[in-house]
């Protein structure tokens, strides 16, 4: 391999993994990644991390934009000096993941009063989620440590994402999902990569308690977000949002909240970044869960954090509706750390707010749009002042949830519960499809309407 591009002595560092409980290190993880002592999560820690300090990683890292090294051109491994070190590091599964662009979101900034609003769009990664940045990572060391199978529990992003790996990995994949739960857009994926796919007559919860059982009989890799690897590669979307800032540092990072792994794997990278050097301080980080899918919002309010009591989760925003999120922990030491907070919003408020990030012509899956819905209360608790700089991260693409879209447009999606006032703000964001003889007149006269109905400036 060309040296050109090459790997700033991360060969020689060392990746630790330690109990975020007991603290206890260890080099290797057992099959469910919890500390054999406690039980509790296990993360990466770089105990030779002093060392990358005299390099210039921002320069290494955008010369590396100018490779066509598959290495290179991967927005994950290009940062890879952050990564765990892998022996054959030139040859990770990519799908040239990362990357994503960050989009201002003018229309939505005017509709929430705010100056400054961008969306970091992880939807556009190769799989339409954010699941591909951490998915090159831990696929790539199961493979090296030899697996021939991986599996996860999904609500339908993490399965689509495992699943494409896997197949590049040349690796087998089984994938537990809720039965009628996940949208079939995600669903299709994983069955197109050639997962071996189970339905299972449960939750996402349940699908997680199986998996775990499993993973303990038979020589299976687990790709959930437990999997600190994972992590890992997440953290590059907060390093290449910097970069997209040039390091300049948003007020404030919004972020869905499901099993809380990305929350956790953003806020460890800005914290890291802090620790080289590399920003002088942290972006609030906060967290936004749907109302009928709260179990951290109830742990913050209830119990001031000090514990975690399961949900049974409700939303029709598929992708977080979890009870009983695995990173709760980690989310929460984020929240302290950066001094973020956290929200939970209605389902009509997740329609609203997707329906008008979409006509900002982005648009993006239910789960993203919890986290503009999330900006309007924060600013109305002034936790957020309109004229900060805010960051949304839109987790996942709007073809993932075509069925969603389509039922809100058609106005099938929310039927009795939505209060008056919603109702209003809601028919203003639809635009059913209107069905029409194919004849030209018929045609110009819907146009006048829509004209007379909204003018054009
Ligand atoms: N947004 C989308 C689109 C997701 O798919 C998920 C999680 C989240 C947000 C929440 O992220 O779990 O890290 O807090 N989806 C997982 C899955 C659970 O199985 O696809 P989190």
């Amino acid at each position: 391999m060309p040296e050109s591009t090459s790997t700033a002595k991360t060969e020689s560092r060392v990746a630790l993994l330690r109990c975020i409980g007991c603290g206890a290190q260890h080099e290797t993880a057992s099959q469910e990644f919890r500390c054999p002592n406690c039980h509790d999560l296990l993360e990466i820690v770089y105990p030779d991390w002093t060392s990358l300090r005299s390099l210039e990683l921002k320069r290494l890292w955008n010369g590396r934009r100018r490779s066509s090294q598959p290495i290179d051109e991967s927005g994950v491994w290009r940062f890879r000096e952050l990564l765990p070190p892998m022996p054959d590091v030139y040859n990770p599964i990519t799908l040239r993941e990362g990357n994503t662009p960050l989009y201002e979101l003018s229309s939505c900034a005017r509709i929430a009063g705010v100056d400054h609003l961008y969306a970091k769009h992880q939807g556009m990664n190769p799989t339409g989620s954010f699941k591909d940045t951490g998915m090159t990572v831990a696929a790539s060391f199961a493979r090296q440590s030899g697996f021939r199978w991986v599996a996860c529990a999904s609500t339908g992003n993490t399965s689509a994402s495992m699943a494409a790996y896997a197949a590049r990995g040349g690796m087998r994949s089984l994938v537990l999902i809720p039965e009628g739960q996940i949208s079939w857009g995600k669903l299709s994926q994983s069955l197109d990569y050639g997962a071996l796919t189970c339905q299972l007559r449960t939750d996402f919860d349940g699908c997680m308690r199986i998996l775990n059982e499993i993973v303990k009989r038979r020589p299976i890799y687990l790709l959930n977000s437990v999997n600190p690897y994972r992590l890992e590669g997440q953290k590059t979307a907060a390093i290449e949002l910097l970069e997209q800032f040039n390091w300049q540092i948003p007020d404030h990072v919004i972020v869905p909240g499901g099993n809380l792994g990305n929350s956790s794997a953003l806020g460890k990278a800005f914290r890291e970044l802090q620790e080289l050097g590399l920003i002088t301080r942290l972006p609030k980080l906060s967290i936004i869960q749907a109302e009928g899918a709260n179990p951290l919002v109830r742990s913050m309010r209830e119990h001031g954090g000090k514990k975690l009591v399961p949900v049974q989760a409700e939303t029709m925003a598929t992708a977080i509706r979890i009870g009983n999120p695995a990173s709760w922990k980690k989310a929460l030491r984020v929240l302290e750390q950066t001094g973020g907070t956290v929200e939970q919003v209605s389902e009509a408020e997740i329609a609203l707010a997707k329906a008008e990030i979409g006509a900002d012509g982005i648009g993006c899956e239910p789960a993203s749009a919890v986290t503009l819905a999330g900006l309007k209360k924060l600013l109305k608790r002034d936790f957020v002042k309109p004229s900060e700089i805010i960051v949304l991260v839109l987790t996942g693409h709007m073809l993932k949830d075509p069925e969603f879209t389509l039922k809100f447009h058609r106005g099938d999606l929310l039927a009795e519960t939505v209060k008056d006032a919603d109702a209003t703000a809601l028919n203003r964001q639809r635009r059913p499809p209107i069905v029409l003889d194919a004849n030209v007149d018929a045609i110009l006269m819907i146009l006048e309407q829509a004209e007379k109905a909204s003018p054009t400036e």
